[in-house]
């Protein structure tokens, strides 16, 4: 990349001209929404909601659906009870009285959010509802369901400490997964202390997230991560690389990668030396994780443009997910203004569902 280029990095005139809706400032402000975040999973009245559950579900696409895997890659491995995230219209056979269905949907109107819950109500499951209004709210209040309201105004995906921490938070409310208060104190720490680091007054020589995206320039990024955090993260990373950015960009988990992915990168280097392998590490996961992400390296490397490493901050690993989060959505967005593409809108999510929704 040209020095040149690279400088609009430093030059806010220049990435306003870009970023016109301010997309940098919302998810700059990432730790800011985490901590109303906290207080929005606090007000609320979960009294109405009682186990046990033997199933815990979460109905959620896209932006909002996300929220469900991160969710998941924090508590899976200590609940006693499965937890789905569900990504369709049908809704899985097991789903009964003694579930727990968490509906996620920002805008509140999406269909494969809405559809099912008829269904999930009629089986008798018990729900609670996030969203910032829509007919996902109206369902609530004339359900009798509770309803995490959250505030409304953003794109679903620069809504997720709104989406992930109430949804996280209300387990521990429920009895079924409780977040030490000290995680969620050094999580917040991290993500505060990340702030300076990261913002567009820092410049791009001391600026993790601006280095990055120069380095991801014209590159089709590989995120990968481990089962567990930094796996779901590595989902985040592409789904954040494909709406901000606006570019293609896929993601895998160790150690299920290396059952099949690792063995195609041996062909079509002409096109694969244009992409960047992103590496997400986490501390305290498995070893054997951390060994296969460092083995892979080394196998795959020539086939690729770039192979990056990035880690996790903080120790709990909470604040470990959500310093990848915010790394990776800044990062996503410098690489938006680098490609000078608005990161905001998602015109052609905006058009699918406006054709759907003209076939009735
Ligand atoms: O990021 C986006 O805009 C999308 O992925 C949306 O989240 C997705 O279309 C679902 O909408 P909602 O999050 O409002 O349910």
């Amino acid at each position: 990349m040209s020095g040149d280029r690279e400088d609009i990095l430093d030059n806010y005139q220049e990435i306003r001209k870009i970023d016109v809706q301010g997309m940098l400032e919302i998810v700059e402000d990432f730790p800011n929404q985490c901590i109303q975040a906290v207080e929005i999973a606090k007000g609320t009245d979960f009294s109405g909601v009682s186990g046990p559950f033997s199933c815990l579900l979460v109905q959620g696409v896209g932006g909002s659906g996300v929220s469900g895997d991160l969710v998941k890659a924090l508590v899976e491995e200590a609940l006693e009870v499965p937890f789905l995230v569900n990504k369709r219209y049908g809704t899985p056979g097991f789903v009964g009285e003694s579930t727990l269905v968490f509906a996620v949907s920002y805008s509140g109107n999406t269909e494969e959010t809405l559809i099912p819950l008829r269904d999930i109500l009629f089986r008798g499951a018990e729900l609670i509802c996030l969203t910032s209004g829509g007919q996902l709210a109206a369902f609530a209040r004339q359900n009798g369901k509770v309803l995490i309201e959250l505030p409304g105004g953003l794109q679903p995906r620069a809504a997720i400490g709104y989406l992930f921490l109430p949804l996280l938070l209300s387990l521990g409310e429920l009895g079924i997964f409780k977040i030490e208060e000290a995680d969620l104190e050094e999580s917040l720490e991290v993500l505060s202390d990340m702030a300076e680091a990261l913002a567009f007054r820092t410049p791009a020589r001391d600026n993790q997230a601006k280095k990055l995206a120069a380095l991801l320039w014209g590159k089709l990024p590989i995120a990968y991560g481990s089962e567990g955090i930094s796996g779901a993260a590595a989902l985040r990373w592409k789904c954040q690389f494909n709406e901000n950015s606006k570019i293609p960009s896929f993601w895998n988990s160790f150690p299920e990668l290396n059952h099949n992915e690792t063995v195609g990168w041996e062909l079509l280097k002409d096109i694969t030396r244009r992409f960047a392998l992103v590496l997400l590490q986490d501390k305290k996961g498995r070893v054997r994780n951390a060994q296969r992400m460092e083995i892979t390296k080394e196998l795959v490397k020539k086939q690729f443009g770039l192979v990056t490493a990035v880690k996790a901050r903080g120790e709990s690993p909470l604040a470990q997910l959500l310093s990848l989060i915010y790394l990776g959505d800044v990062t996503s967005v410098y690489l938006a203004i680098l490609n000078e593409v608005d990161p905001t809108p998602v015109e052609r999510i905006r058009a699918l569902k406006e054709n759907l929704a003209r076939l009735g």
